[in-house]
């Protein structure tokens, strides 16, 4: 190893406790997108980000947005050298529900060497491993050896609405031979991963709409549609009982796994119980025919999000509600049209919905599923610097998760996007209890300080 890169990783040990309370800072400040009254931590969250570029003099800018400011920042141009693009997200989901946190989800603490904390792996944890680093190398005293540059948005969990408008009015600034996101997971605790395919998604609201008001539902029941029923029926017409979903075409231009791939999945040794008992289930659930880990990274699939109506509250009231919602998303494999299916959807609920309910369809965000292609030399770099943090090479994985971006890189500035998960399946991503293992935050930023030496010596 170059006595450089060995300065640096000595930096790195020694600068673990400092680089594990800025990180604390930083999950202080409830930065919740989807929340207008977190409106001012948003600025305060992308202030506190800026700030840890300019303290490496950093070119920096905050730049508005309709919503949420986007963060960008860069390293001085090396010439000759490559341009590397880091993406990640300052913004977390809402921590809702409260009283199942074991500690507020805004004061981070630390149990069983995780950091217990909303945005604690998705995305702050895992995106700040790429600024330490870059901070590790010049503290140490060294020069980067490549062009880092820095894009931190504010409004990924809500669908990064102003990403593309701040894209297209930068095409150049951004200019770059790839891109490194951290904000997926690896395979299994001590498996590092890189992540090639990601799934897309739609997403929709639905409402049905019957009488004026409530009803008595023994006066009414029976003499109208009831929207609550009506939508349960609805929902629960979207999956049959093969786990396919039924939308007409829904399948037509699914990309098919191959027999490689498949054996691929195969040879990662998954352990069915163990994720039986991670979620709580006795049995799993999903389309004939294929796998557990088929199911998740790379056969698309149809759930409801949320779905209310009628009386909520203690013991029972009867009651014949006049108004009925729903949530639903599509996540989407590459070569799925967003458009097809967004359509297809409106069309299979107004076809199914029942006569005298007056049905509602709002669609919110989509992006189209994408795999990345593994033989590049950055993958290869990745590699090498993800052995150096992580003590053992990566295995190569898909996702279900959507990371929209990614797909906006390719199309708009033609790169591909390397994801380099430190993240596990278990840190309760949008769930309560959020955590983010301290020791693969250490791996990170480790793996991240090797990534810029070995793409650098492409
Ligand atoms: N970090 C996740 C994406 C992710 C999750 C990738 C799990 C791989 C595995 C990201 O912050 C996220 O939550 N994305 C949303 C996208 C949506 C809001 C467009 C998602 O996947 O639900
Ligand atoms: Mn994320
Ligand atoms: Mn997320």
């Amino acid at each position: 190893m170059p006595a450089a890169m060995e300065l640096i990783d000595q930096y790195i040990e020694d600068n673990r406790d400092a680089f594990q309370q800025d990180l604390f800072e930083l999950l202080k400040i409830p930065s919740v997108s989807t929340d207008s009254r977190h409106k001012d931590d948003m600025q305060s969250a992308a202030a506190w980000v800026a700030d840890q570029f300019r303290a490496i003099q950093f070119q920096t800018e905050i730049v508005p947005t309709p919503g949420h400011p986007i963060v960008y920042a860069q390293s001085p141009k090396i010439d000759g050298a490559p341009t590397v693009l880091v993406y990640g997200h300052y913004d977390v989901q809402p921590p809702d529900p409260l009283d199942e946190w074991l500690s507020p989800p805004f004061e981070p603490t630390v149990r069983d060497g995780s950091v217990y904390a909303r945005g604690a792996t998705d995305d702050k944890g895992q995106m700040l491993t790429h600024i330490k680093s870059a901070q590790a190398w010049i503290n140490a005293g060294k020069t980067l050896p490549i062009q880092i540059k820095y894009l931190i948005e504010g409004e990924e969990e809500v669908g990064s609405s102003n990403l593309d408008g701040f894209l297209n009015d930068n095409l150049d600034r951004l200019g770059c031979d790839v891109a490194v996101i951290s904000d997926t997971s690896q395979f299994a605790p001590g498996k590092p991963a890189i992540t090639y395919g990601l799934k897309g998604i739609v997403y929709f609201e639905v409402f049905l709409r019957g009488p004026r008001q409530d009803l008595h539902s023994g006066t009414f029941g029976g003499s109208v549609a009831n929207p609550a029923n009506a939508m349960a029926k609805l929902m629960g017409s979207l999956v049959d009982e093969n786990g396919r979903v039924t939308l007409d075409g829904f399948y037509d231009d699914v990309l098919d796994l191959t027999v490689e791939e498949r054996e691929q999945f195969a040879s990662l040794d998954f352990d069915e119980q163990r994720f039986r008992e991670q979620i709580g289930v006795s049995e799993t659930f999903g389309e004939q025919g294929f796998t557990t880990l088929e199911r998740r990274w790379a056969r698309p699939t149809c759930d409801v999000n949320g779905i209310y109506s009628g009386y909520q509250g203690e013991g029972a009231k009867t009651v014949l509600p006049c108004f009925a919602g729903g949530k639903v998303s599509c996540r989407l494999v590459p070569n799925q049209d967003p458009d097809k299916v967004r359509e297809a959807m409106k069309k299979h609920l107004q076809a199914n919905c029942p006569p005298g309910l007056d049905l509602e369809v709002i669609c919110h965000h989509g992006a189209p599923g994408i795999v990345v292609p593994l033989d590049s030399p950055y993958v290869s770099a990745a590699a090498s610097a993800i052995e150096h943090g992580f003590g053992v090479a990566p295995v190569f994985i898909r996702e279900g998760g959507s990371i929209p971006v990614v797909t906006a890189f390719k199309e708009l500035l033609g790169v591909d996007t390397l994801l380099l998960g430190w993240g596990l399946d278990d840190d309760n991503t949008h769930s309560p209890n959020e955590k983010f293992s301290l020791g693969d935050f250490h791996r990170g930023i480790k793996a991240s300080a090797h990534l810029w030496n070995e793409i650098g010596n492409i």
